[in-house]
């Protein structure tokens, strides 16, 4: 097992990441009087249910998949599992890294204790290569690697159809303030570093992702929601194979291989 990836920012990891051992369910709900309690909220791909403990929450990743804002829908066999796994050990990865986040414990392979925070309503989203809405919006073809990554943020509002904002129209709907969006991207382009750094050695690239932050009872910004094929744009770096959502959102075919394959290619680099 290697100590750490060699980068600028050396991003560390070790077994305490990887043996993020499942352990005894029932005994863990037992201690932390984790019950699942009421469910809080149905995603299109997570449960949300609540606990004995204000302070947490169990999310329960489902197969379901939708993209273009729900309008088409389906089902990816094995993705929760996948999902639930994957985001777990990214986010011990990247809290080993710098990045605070939700993770608590894992439960089974579809079920996590986080954090319960307060949802900050933004999208955050960093580019290192264009793809999906930024070539088509932009007029531009995939594949144009940056010389530097790109961040924005769209507004979480399924109404509107989460809509793109700057920061300054964060700002004055008042969703932020200065300092908690200071650190949003402090935070985002850290987690890019080092998820970048980890695919590369896995060999992959990573073009893109979304995520969300929340704030905790005291105002501490943290990382929250998931880290998966879902929400990140994964290509071999060989090939250029499609490893995530798109071969979904475009009718590419072997979706549930793809998720398989992309898992695989973690848990492999990880143990090596
Ligand atoms: N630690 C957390 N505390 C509270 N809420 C969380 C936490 N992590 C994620 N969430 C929220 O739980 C929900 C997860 O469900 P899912 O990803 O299925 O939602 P979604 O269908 O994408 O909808 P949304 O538009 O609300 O993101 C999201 O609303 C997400 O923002
Ligand atoms: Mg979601």
């Amino acid at each position: 097992m290697k100590a750490a990836i060699d980068t600028p920012w050396r991003v560390m990891y070790n077994s305490a990441v990887v043996m993020n051992a499942v352990g005894d369910t029932a005994d863990l709900r037992r201690k932390k009087r984790m019950n699942k309690g009421e469910l809080l909220y149905e995603g299109k791909a997570k449960k949300v249910y609540e606990t004995d403990d204000p302070a947490y929450l169990i999310v329960s990743y489902k197969d379901d998949a939708t993209a273009f804002n729900g309008l088409k829908k389906g089902t990816i066999a094995g993705k929760g599992v996948i999902n639930n796994q994957m985001s777990n050990l990214l986010m011990q990865l990247l809290e080993k890294n710098g990045v605070p986040s939700h993770f608590v414990e894992e439960l089974n392979e579809r079920e996590t204790v986080v954090k319960r925070v307060k949802i900050v309503p933004l999208e955050v989203i960093i580019r290192n290569i264009s793809a999906g809405s930024f070539a088509k919006r932009y007029g531009v073809e995939e594949g144009i690697v940056f010389a530097e990554p790109t961040v924005e943020f769209s507004y979480k509002n399924d109404d509107l159809g989460d809509p793109l904002l700057n920061s300054y129209h964060a700002l004055a709907l008042g969703l932020v303030t200065k300092e908690e969006i200071a650190t949003i991207e402090k935070y985002a382009f850290r987690v890019n570093e080092v998820l970048k750094a980890f695919w590369k050695e896995c060999g992959v690239t990573l073009v893109d992702f979304k995520v969300e932050f929340g704030r905790l009872a005291d105002g501490t910004i943290i990382l929250a929601d998931e880290i998966s094929p879902d929400t990140c744009r994964l290509w071999d770096s060989e090939t250029g194979k499609k490893l995530d959502k798109d071969r979904f959102r475009r009718d590419l075919g072997g979706v549930e291989d793809a998720y398989q394959e992309i898992m695989g290619r973690l848990t492999a680099h990880i143990k090596g």
